[in-house]
C-alpha cells in the first residue's frame, strides 16, 4: 500500500540491485517460498498456485525482476519495479494502470519470518505476482490503478483504497471444492492462511461493492472478517462498469462500518460450502 519514501527517478523506482543479495537473504526466500506454497495447496485459489511456475526463474532465491517481468509480459504484459519502501498514491496508481507492479526489494529478517508490518519482496512478489499472471486478475489491477487516477482527483482515495485491501490485499473466493484465498495478504502469512479458511471465527460475507467501500479495516492484526467473491471476472466487470464519481458522493451519506462487523444486509458464506453447480474459478 502507498505512502512516503525518499523519492529516485521521477516515477519513484530504482534498480533491484539484485547481485547484492547475500546468499543468507536468498535462502530465507527459498524457505518462505517452500514453506507457503506447500502450505497453500488446497488453500489458495488453482490460479494462484499455477501462477507460482512465474516464479521458478533460472536461479532459485529472491526472483530478479529482470527476468520476472520477461516472463511476466510475455504472459499478460505486466511486470515488476523495484521501489525504496512504500510510494505516494498517486505514483502507485499510474504504475498499475501502466501493468508495473511496484515491489519492495529487501527481504525481512529471519526473526521476522512470521510478521513484519511494511510488505518486503516476498510478500510483494510471492504475495501478488502469481496472480498477474491470470489475465482477468492482470485485468482488474489495471482496471483498479485507472480508478485510482479519478479517484485522486474525486478525493476519494479512502473508500478505494478498502476496495484493494477487501479483495486484492484479503480476499477469498468461492470454488467448487469450499472457499479459497486470493489476497496477498493472505497467501504471504503463513498463520493467516490457515486462519481465514479454517477459524470458525471471522465472518466470509459475499463481496458486494458499495458495502466493503463503507468498511475500515485493521493493518495489524488478522482480518476480522474477509469478502468473498465468486469470480475474478465480478470483480473487473463491476470496476469497469460501475460509475465510481456518483457512487463515492452517496457514499459520503452512509456511515462506516467497522472492521468485523456484520449488517442485516450481508450475506454469510458458510465454510466449505460449494459454489452451487459451480466450476472452480
Ligand atoms: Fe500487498
Amino acid at each position: 500500500m502507498p505512502q512516503t519514501a525518499s523519492a529516485a527517478a521521477d516515477d519513484w523506482t530504482v534498480p533491484q540491485d539484485w547481485a547484492a543479495y547475500t546468499s543468507a537473504e536468498h535462502a530465507l526466500w527459498d524457505r518462505l517460498f517452500a514453506r507457503q506454497s506447500q502450505q497453500l495447496v488446497g488453500r489458495a485459489v488453482p490460479a494462484f498456485l499455477q501462477g507460482l511456475d512465474v516464479l521458478h526463474l533460472s536461479r532459485p532465491g529472491i526472483p530478479d525482476f529482470a527476468e520476472l517481468s520477461e516472463k511476466l509480459t510475455a504472459l499478460t504484459g505486466w511486470s515488476v519495479v523495484s521501489v525504496p519502501g512504500l510510494v505516494p498514491d498517486e505514483v502507485f496508481f499510474e504504475h498499475l494502470a501502466h501493468r508495473r507492479f511496484v515491489a519492495g526489494r529487501f527481504i525481512r529478517r529471519p526473526d521476522q519470518i512470521d510478521y513484519l508490518e511494511e510488505p518486503d519482496v516476498f510478500h510483494d512478489v510471492f504475495g501478488h505476482v502469481p496472480l498477474l499472471s491470470d489475465p482477468v486478475f492482470a485485468d482488474y489491477m489495471q482496471a483498479y490503478g485507472e480508478g485510482g487516477l479519478r479517484a485522486v482527483r474525486l478525493g476519494a482515495i479512502k473508500r478505494l483504497a478498502r476496495l484493494y485491501w477487501h479483495t486484492v490485499e484479503f480476499g477469498l473466493i468461492r470454488s467448487a471444492e469450499g472457499l479459497r484465498i486470493y489476497g496477498a495478504g493472505i497467501v504471504s502469512s503463513h498463520g493467516e492462511s490457515l486462519y481465514a479458511l479454517e477459524s470458525p471465527k471471522p465472518p466470509r460475507i459475499a463481496f458486494d461493492l458499495r458495502r466493503v467501500m463503507r468498511t475500515r479495516y485493521n493493518i495489524d492484526d488478522y482480518q476480522p472478517a474477509y469478502f468473498v467473491i465468486d469470480r475474478f471476472e465480478d470483480l473487473l466487470r463491476q470496476t469497469l462498469e460501475t460509475d465510481f464519481a456518483p457512487l463515492y458522493r452517496a457514499l459520503e451519506a452512509s456511515p462506516d462500518i467497522e472492521p468485523g462487523e456484520v449488517i442485516s444486509a450481508d450475506r454469510l458464506i458458510p465454510l466449505d460450502r460449494p459454489s452451487p453447480g459451480g466450476k472452480a474459478p
